[in-house]
């Protein structure tokens, strides 16, 4: 297999499994795409990539110079968006259970703040009077690719439920907020096109009832992220420009309909701009013939989790065998002593022996960014293939990295 030009055999040779591997052409087309498909003359869009998708600065600074915006989930975020060239304003903190320390951080930085509830309110008011306010706001529904990623809805902990939304902004008015900003994400990796401007549409007339009920305005509306990708199956292709048209013109219509002022539109996309650029290579190590058929892996749930996570399913790929036709059933697991290190059950693929290279695709997005030690498995290197070059952005982690922050009291 190839991943834009080189070959994966030679990547895995050269920077050893497991590895990670980005393909940053894939990332500025996926990053033209969305921008093209909710550009409007009419209508103010800002786009804020979702770092918790791919926190590496190298890939934040490639969206950076695409033209979008950061969303963070911390301090520590904030500062890999800062350090990738990223401006404060162009950044948009949108944290949960925020604390003290968090939020004056985040003063500090001097970034956009989105409120997820009315007493972080309370907490931020204890560190400043700010000018403007924005809060999250559970919709009351919420979709999501597996029940663990629907972010709204009556299971989910994020937002102000949307029947208190206008008890939160009338307290920041009290306070002597000026301005205000409202915010939404209802659930991730979605594929059908309808559930974007379906829950845009419910947003703003959520926002029209506070508008009324309080004479506020808004000068952003936040919609979030959640566009899907492609992984297995019966998955699809997201139709962006139907889902970019469509919500502009729920949109159009609504801010010339409802008392809410001329907000911009902002979107916070994560997995939609990277997922499908990351490749995650691994070898085989060995099988065993049990109750069911294993070949382990040198990755396991330390190094992409999502399959233990969420029971998801990737495209699995065996390197130099991707033609062949006669395919057996296999169960995939790493070397972590959990029964869920299970990458898959029963796939069909190629006859696996020894040292095969077996390539886990669509895993740019919450792949390395959800990895850990667990076991002590040391987290891998990520290649990036920038101008038909592979360079390392992260070494592969070694034990001093451990031993670096341990403190070990001799105890008598
Ligand atoms: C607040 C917020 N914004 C944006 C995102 C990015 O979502 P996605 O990767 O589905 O686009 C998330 C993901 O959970 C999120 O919680």
């Amino acid at each position: 297999m190839q991943i834009n030009r080189l070959d994966a055999g030679e990547l895995a040779k050269k920077f050893g499994t497991p590895l990670y591997v980005y393909d940053f052409e894939r990332i500025k087309d996926n990053a033209r795409r969305l921008k093209s498909a909710f550009y409007s003359d009419e209508i103010k869009t800002a786009l804020f990539y979702s770092v918790k998708a791919n926190s590496h600065p190298a890939v934040v600074h490639l969206l950076k110079e695409c033209g979008y915006g950061c969303d963070c989930v911390s301090p520590n975020e904030i500062e890999i968006a800062l350090k990738a060239g990223v401006k404060p304003s162009d950044i948009i903190y949108v944290g949960n259970y925020e604390s003290l320390e968090d939020l004056n951080a985040v003063v500090r930085a001097g970034t956009k703040l989105v409120l997820d509830d009315i007493n972080s309110l309370d907490r931020l008011l204890r560190i400043t009077r700010p000018e403007m306010v924005s809060f999250r706001i559970n919709p009351g529904k919420g979709q999501g690719k597996y029940e663990q990623i629907n972010t709204a809805g009556i299971k989910a902990k994020f937002g102000v439920p949307h029947e208190k939304a206008w008890l939160a902004y009338e307290k920041a008015l009290k306070a002597g907020v000026k301005r205000f900003g409202a915010h939404m994400m209802a659930g991730s990796g979605i594929l059908e096109e309808e559930h974007f401007p379906r829950m845009l549409e419910l947003l703003l007339d959520i926002l029209g009832q506070i508008s009324q009920k309080l004479g506020i305005t808004f000068e952003f509306v936040d919609m979030g992220g959640g566009f899907g990708i492609p992984y297995y199956g019966d998955d699809h292709d997201l139709d962006i420009q139907q889902v970019g048209s469509e919500c502009l013109k729920v949109f159009k219509n609504k801010i010339d309909s409802l008392p809410i002022g001329k907000p911009a539109l902002h979107l916070e996309p994560g997995r939609y701009l990277v997922g499908d650029a990351g490749y995650l290579l691994t070898r085989v190590i060995g099988f065993k013939e049990s109750y069911q058929n294993f070949a382990g892996l040198d990755a396991g749930f330390n190094t992409l989790i999502r399959s233990a996570l969420y029971k998801a399913q990737h495209p699995i790929i065996v390197h130099n065998k991707e033609n062949e036709t006669e395919l057996f059933p296999i169960n995939l697991c790493g070397q972590i002593c959990e029964n869920t290190d299970i990458f898959t059950v029963g796939r069909p693929l190629p006859k696996l022996t020894e040292g095969d290279l077996v390539i886990i695709t669509q895993t740019g997005a919450y792949g390395y960014a959800m990895s850990m030690t667990y076991n002590h498995r040391l987290r891998p290197s990520e290649v990036a293939i920038i101008n038909g070059q592979a360079v390392e952005i992260t070494r592969r982690e070694v034990m001093s990295d451990y031993w670096n922050r341990i403190k070990y009291p001799k105890v008598q």
